[in-house]
C-alpha cells in the first residue's frame, strides 16, 4: 500500500540525520541583527530558534548557540585587529607589554581560525634604562652676611642636593635654601645734605672802614650754607660752607636806566572765573656802569667782581610812570573750567 511505503521514507531520512552530527548550518541558534567587531558582542535580538543557515544569510549577523554561550559573527571565522599593546609592566628598568587578538565567526574549514579562539604576543619594554633614585642633602652652608648693613634684613643658607647625588633623574626631597631675618642692632647713618646758600652779605671794605658804595671801588662779601641732617656716622656734605666774592656796592645807587621791552604775556587771570585777564609790562632797569668785572687778588689770581644791591634806576618817564608800565587785556575764547 502506497500510504506504508511513504511513511518508511521519511523514517529512513530522519535516521539519517540522526546518526550523522546534524549539520552545523542546521542548529538553531539565537539570531542577532549585528556583531559589534571590537567587543565580539551580539546586539539586536532578531529570534531565537533560527536555523543558523538562515540567520547568517545576512554576513553582518551574530549568533549564539546558547543564550550564555559566545556570540560569533557570521561570517567565516577570521582574527581581530590585534589590541594595542597594554602599558609596560614597569616605569623603569625592564618589564613586558602584551596584546591579543580574538577569532571571530562561523567556524569553516580547518586552516581558519576557531571562533572565539584568542591569540596573545608579549615583548619586552623599557621606559627607562634606570630607577630614579632620591638623593641626599649635603651639611647647611654659613649663613651669608645680612642683606643690610644697618636695621634688619634678611640672611640664607643654603645646602646641596649631593650627599648622595641622586640618580636617573631623581631630586632630593625638601629645599635646598633657608632664610632668616637678621638685625645690624646698627641705626640707618644720615648723610648730611647742603641748605640753600644765604643772601650774599653786604658789599663792603671792612678792614679800612672806606664807604664803597656807588663808587668804582670793589669790595667783599660772604654767603654761607650749612649741613643739615647729617646722623650716625652718615656722610659729611662735600664742598666750603662759606662762598666769598669780589663786589661793586649799587645798593640804593641812582643809576640812568632803560626802559625795557614788552614783557611776554603773564598767565590769564582768574584761571576760571569770570573775564579773565592777562598783563605785561615794561620796567625801567638799571645800566650798570662800565667798570671792569674782574680784579688781581693775591698771587696775581684773576678773581670775577659782581654788581650787588638794588640801584634807583631813572628813565625818562613813559605814560607817566618811572619804574614800571603795565598793560592788561582780556583773554579770549576761554571754555568754561570743568566741573
Ligand atoms: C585584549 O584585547 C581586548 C580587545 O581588543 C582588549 O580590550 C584588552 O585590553 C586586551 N588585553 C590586553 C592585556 O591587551
Ligand atoms: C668768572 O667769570 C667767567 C665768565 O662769566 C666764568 O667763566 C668764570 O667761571 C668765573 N670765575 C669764577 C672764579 O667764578
Amino acid at each position: 500500500m502506497a500510504g506504508g511505503e511513504e511513511f518508511r521514507l521519511l523514517v529512513v531520512v530522519s535516521w539519517w540525520f540522526g546518526v550523522l552530527e546534524a549539520p552545523a548550518g542546521a542548529q538553531n541558534v539565537f539570531c542577532y541583527g549585528a556583531f559589534d567587531v571590537t567587543s565580539g558582542k551580539c546586539n539586536d535580538l532578531l529570534g531565537e530558534g533560527v536555523a543558523q543557515d538562515d540567520c547568517c544569510l545576512n554576513h553582518q549577523y551574530g549568533f549564539q548557540l546558547d543564550r550564555n554561550g559566545p556570540c560569533q559573527a557570521c561570517q567565516a571565522a577570521h582574527w581581530s585587529d590585534w589590541s594595542p599593546w597594554s602599558p609596560c609592566s614597569v616605569s623603569c628598568r625592564e618589564g613586558v607589554q602584551r596584546r591579543n587578538r580574538t577569532c571571530h565567526g562561523r567556524n569553516g574549514p580547518a586552516g581558519f581560525c576557531q571562533a572565539s579562539a584568542r591569540q596573545w604576543e608579549m615583548k619586552a619594554c623599557s621606559p627607562m634604562a634606570c630607577c630614579p633614585r632620591v638623593g641626599g642633602w649635603s651639611a647647611w652652608a654659613a649663613w651669608s652676611p645680612c642683606s643690610v648693613t644697618c636695621l634688619r634684613g634678611l640672611q640664607t643658607r643654603k645646602r646641596t642636593c649631593t650627599n648622595p647625588a641622586p640618580d636617573c633623574g631623581g631630586s632630593c626631597l625638601g629645599d635646598g635654601a633657608e632664610q632668616r631675618s637678621c638685625d645690624t642692632n646698627l641705626i640707618c647713618p644720615m648723610d648730611g645734605r647742603w641748605r640753600e646758600w644765604s643772601e650774599w652779605s653786604v658789599c663792603e671794605r671792612k678792614a679800612s672802614n672806606i664807604r664803597i658804595a656807588c663808587d668804582e671801588l670793589t669790595g667783599l662779601q660772604a654767603r654761607t650754607r650749612t649741613c643739615v641732617g647729617r646722623a650716625h656716622e652718615g656722610k659729611r656734605c662735600v664742598g666750603p660752607t662759606m662762598d666769598i666774592r669780589s663786589c661793586y656796592n649799587v645798593q640804593l645807587c641812582s643809576l640812568k636806566g632803560a626802559w625795557t621791552e614788552w614783557s611776554p604775556w603773564g598767565l590769564c587771570n582768574p584761571p576760571c572765573g569770570e573775564k579773565p585777564m592777562k598783563s605785561r609790562k615794561r620796567e625801567c632797569k638799571a645800566i650798570y656802569p662800565n667798570y671792569p668785572m674782574t680784579v688781581e687778588g693775591e698771587n696775581g689770581k684773576v678773581l670775577n667782581v659782581s654788581f650787588w644791591g638794588r640801584p634807583r634806576p631813572n628813565c625818562q618817564p613813559l605814560d607817566g610812570q618811572g619804574l614800571v608800565v603795565e598793560e592788561q587785556a582780556p583773554c579770549q575764547n576761554v571754555p568754561p573750567c570743568e566741573d
